[in-house]
């Protein structure tokens, strides 16, 4: 593992991370205390928090938001604009009326397993997997596990085709 990425590009934050053998991370990034494996590519405009895991070989378009607790597997497509989200009942201030810290919510994880291909736009609500070689389609909001193969698309996400496996 290396601590940069194979390529230069300008405008890039990059702490903490931890890169399999040629990584290519475009400008405008922000990418910190996270993992991301060989050959994997993230474009523009493209953040990755702390805690959050991306396979070899995955596409990471531009102006995707990968949070912490979720976790990409190997030949991932991840469209243009994909939401995940890890926080079911977000609240910016607790009972008090001070903003919330680390301890005052409940992280929830995400998992996306290998060859899944998620459309532009979709979002991804937490607690769920999306199963191997499943498709989302785009502007979709997943709410519940994709099995493996399936096609799904909508508000919310359900089967479009039962299988393209
Ligand atoms: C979901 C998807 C794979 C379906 O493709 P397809 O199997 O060729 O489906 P079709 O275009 O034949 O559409 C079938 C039906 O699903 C609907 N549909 C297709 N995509 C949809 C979507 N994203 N959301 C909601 N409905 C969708 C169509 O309107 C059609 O409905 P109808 O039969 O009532 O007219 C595709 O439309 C899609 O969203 N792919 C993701 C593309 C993407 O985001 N790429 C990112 C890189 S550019």
């Amino acid at each position: 593992m290396a601590d940069a990425p194979a390529n230069d590009a300008p405008y890039r934050l990059i702490d903490d991370v931890r890169f399999g053998d040629d990584v290519r991370v475009y400008s405008f990034t922000n990418l910190y205390g996270c993992s991301v494996g060989d050959g994997t590519r993230i474009g523009t405009f493209v953040e990755v928090q702390r805690g959050a895991t991306i396979g070899s070989r995955c596409k990471i378009q531009s102006h995707t938001f990968i949070c912490d607790g979720v976790r990409i597997g190997d030949g991932v497509f991840v469209g243009h604009g994909v939401m995940f989200i890890n926080d079911k009942q977000p609240r910016a201030v607790g009972e008090g009326g001070n903003l919330q810290a680390e301890d005052d919510w409940e992280l929830v994880e995400t998992v996306v397993r290998d060859g899944a291909s998620l459309g532009s736009g979709s979002v991804i609500l937490c607690g769920v997997t999306i199963g191997a070689g499943a498709l989302v389609g785009a502007g979709a909001v997943v709410t519940r596990d994709v099995p493996p193969g399936a096609v799904v698309a909508g508000v919310p996400a359900r089967a479009l085709l039962a299988s393209r496996a």
